[in-house]
């Protein structure tokens, strides 16, 4: 099998004395969509904050492309390439929709690939060229989910962590944003899915890693997830006949 892009293995992480995960393993290959389900409380975005930098494990590894990026600053992990799409989107709200997709590169000095990119990314999500000079701030939820997502994928990322996709979005605003995450992980690119609407990550990911209490308890092919009773009953709502 093929080197996994990223491979998290007994991490264990939390704020001060409070830990959170307790000894959490995992792994992503290339080009694929993994989604994170778990109750609230669970310790998912706490998982995103450590991988990207901004928690620093107490234990356990985190390997990225071949290299060891635990405990590294967060501005070395997103060199390496993994971008983080925080929970609340997080724009900067007084600036421009183009000033905000343009700090998602701020690490890059090849500027022809920068314009490139951008354009591309106005391509991808067609109502950001229209509101390219509108503030960040005044857009809409889907519009800012679609702005903090192309923000993202401008630092070129070999993986991109979404904390809370669908979260107050409209069906049709996460379907958009669904048929996009699917395109870029057609081209390579790697996906990893905070989503409290299970339905919806087990459409988007192909795996599945459920985590329960800072540890997880089931990982598998999104397709037998859907059928497992535990994972139906805790996170669908659906009992067993
Ligand atoms: N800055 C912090 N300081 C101390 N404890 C924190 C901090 N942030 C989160 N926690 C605690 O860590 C635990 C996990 O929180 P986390 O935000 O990772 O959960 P989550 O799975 O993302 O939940 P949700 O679905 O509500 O977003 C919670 O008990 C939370 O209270
Ligand atoms: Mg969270």
């Amino acid at each position: 099998m093929a080197e996994p892009l990223l491979k998290v293995e007994s991490v264990v992480a939390g704020y001060g004395d409070i830990k959170v995960l307790w000894g959490v393993s995992f792994d992503i290959a290339p080009a694929e969509t993994v989604c994170l389900v778990g109750s609230n409380g669970a310790g998912k975005s706490t998982l995103l904050r450590t991988i990207s930098g901004l928690i620093k494990p107490e234990s356990g590894s985190i390997r990225f492309n071949g290299k060891d990026i635990a405990g590294a600053s967060p501005q070395a992990i997103l060199a390496a390439g993994i971008a983080h799409v925080p929970e609340g989107r997080r724009l900067f709200g007084p600036m421009s929709v183009m000033d905000n997709l343009l700090m998602g590169a701020y690490l890059r000095t090849d500027k022809e690939e920068i314009k490139r990119d951008l354009d591309r990314m106005l391509t991808l999500f067609p109502i950001l060229a229209k509101r390219r000079d509108q503030r960040a701030g005044t857009m809409s939820g889907g519009e800012q989910q679609m702005c903090a997502i192309a923000r993202g994928m401008m630092g070129r990322p070999k993986l991109l962590m979404i904390d809370e996709l669908s979260l107050g979005l409209a069906p049709k605003v996460v379907e958009t944003i669904g048929e996009v995450v699917a395109q870029i992980t057609r081209e390579g690119l790697s996906v990893l899915l905070v989503e409290q609407d299970v339905m919806t990550a087990f459409e988007l990911a192909s795996k599945g890693v459920v985590l329960d209490t800072g540890r997880i308890s089931v990982i598998g092919p999104t397709s037998e997830l859907a059928q497992n009773p535990a994972v139906r009953q805790a996170y669908m709502g659906i009992s067993p006949a």
